[in-house]
C-alpha cells in the first residue's frame, strides 16, 4: 500500500485550503504537516541554513510514496511557507552529501487541482493517484 503525507501551508488553518485538505486527509487517514510551523529560511546559495527544519523534514517526506502539497493561490503562486519549501528542494539538487536522498525524488509525479486553493499531488509515476482528480473538486467547500 502506498503511503501519503500532506504538506499544508495557508495563513488560515480553516479556510478553503484547510477544509479541502482536511476532507482529503480524513479520507486517506494521513498525516498533515503545517509548513507554517516549521523553522525554514529562504533558499541560500551558500547553504548557511542547513541547521533549520527543512532538511530533516524533507528527508521524512521522502519516506512517503505520495506527497500532497496544499496551498492557496497567493498572487498566482503558492503561499510563502510553501514557496520556501519548494525552493529549498534545490538544496537536495545542490549538495553532494544529499545525493542519495536526491535519488529518492525519482519517480514522483505532480498533479495540481485548484479552485482559488491549490492542491498539488506528487506520487510514484508507476502508480495511479489515490483519488482521481475529478473526486477532489471542493463540491461546495470553497466559497471564498
Ligand atoms: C495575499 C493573497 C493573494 C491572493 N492571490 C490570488 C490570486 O492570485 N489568484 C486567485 O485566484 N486568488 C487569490 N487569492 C485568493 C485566495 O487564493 C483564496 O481566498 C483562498 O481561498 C485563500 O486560501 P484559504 O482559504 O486557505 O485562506 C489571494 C488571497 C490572498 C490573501
Amino acid at each position: 500500500m502506498l503511503r501519503a503525507i500532506a504538506l499544508f501551508a495557508s495563513s488560515r488553518r480553516n479556510g478553503n485550503t484547510g477544509q479541502l485538505m482536511d476532507r482529503i486527509t480524513k479520507e486517506l487517514e494521513i498525516e498533515v504537516v503545517d509548513l507554517g510551523n516549521a523553522r525554514m529560511s529562504a533558499y541560500d546559495y551558500e547553504h548557511r541554513n542547513r541547521d533549520d527544519d527543512f532538511e530533516p523534514l524533507m528527508k521524512r517526506v521522502l519516506d512517503f510514496d505520495q506527497i500532497i502539497f496544499a496551498s492557496p493561490v497567493y498572487w498566482y503562486s503558492v503561499s510563502p511557507p510553501m514557496k520556501v519549501f519548494l525552493d529549498r528542494i534545490s538544496d537536495f539538487l545542490d549538495l553532494p552529501d544529499l545525493l542519495n536522498d536526491r535519488r529518492r525524488l525519482r519517480g514522483k509525479q505532480a498533479y495540481i487541482v485548484w479552485r482559488r486553493a491549490l492542491v498539488l499531488i506528487l506520487h510514484d509515476s508507476m502508480q495511479p493517484a489515490t483519488i482521481p482528480a475529478s473526486d477532489w473538486m471542493p463540491k461546495g467547500l470553497c466559497k471564498g
